[in-house]
């Protein structure tokens, strides 16, 4: 089985190793799109036609089946991505639902701006949307002491929250640096693809 996946950067490599974990025989192409980074701030028109153009080349790579590791693509291409491609496209979604399941508080759910204006939430989510924060968290990969930084700087721009939800999937590279508990998609896109490969999904 070769899984291909996508993002605009460093973001997804979260997704793909969290998919590793539960597929570790499975093979996987990773399709950074740099050339279209970042996508939060785009129109939709333009987020559609730069994941499309993921998808198709992953697809003529071979694969069997496409993750989208960004949830910004998700919550604007999503629908679109299956219904052109032949293959099962699967969405990162943020876990806002296990979040308010376990937390009895407020929970911060940081998104860039495309994904907060697709989705709506409940009351006890508070939506921080953040233009650079991926450009931020891209420049920062590989560097603990920055991240770290960047980490405590977004932070302490909102208040009145017991848990964050990365709504985001560079900022899941944050996620050791904030001191709270975090909340992240990756693991529940994973699941959902093993269970797609044992062919046990509807
Ligand atoms: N990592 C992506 C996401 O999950 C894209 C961020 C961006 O390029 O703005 O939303």
């Amino acid at each position: 089985m070769r899984i291909g996946l996508f993002d605009s950067g460093v973001g997804g490599l979260t997704v793909m190793a969290a998919c590793k974990r539960l597929l570790p025989r499975a093979s996987f192409v990773y399709y950074d799109d740099a050339e279209h980074a970042p996508y939060g701030d785009k129109s939709d028109e333009e987020i559609i036609s730069a994941a499309d153009g993921c998808v198709r080349a992953l697809v003529s790579a071979g694969c069997d089946a496409i993750v989208i590791a960004c949830n910004t693509a998700t919550a604007v291409a999503v629908r679109r991505l299956r219904e052109s491609c032949g293959v099962p496209v699967l969405g990162l979604e943020p876990a806002v639902a296990p979040a308010l399941r376990r937390e009895r508080g407020r929970v911060l759910l940081l998104a860039t701006p495309a994904t907060a204006r697709h989705k709506t939430y409940p009351p006890r989510v508070i939506v921080g949307v953040e233009r650079t924060l991926a450009s931020d968290v891209e420049r920062a990969y590989g560097c603990p002491s920055a991240l770290r930084a960047l980490a405590r700087r977004v932070l302490s721009s909102y208040s009145g929250y017991c848990a964050v939800v990365t709504g985001c999937s560079h900022y899941a590279h944050l996620a050791p640096y904030m001191p709270c508990r975090v909340y992240d998609g990756a693991d529940g896109v994973a699941r959902r693809l093993l269970s797609i490969c044992k062919g046990t999904a509807e």
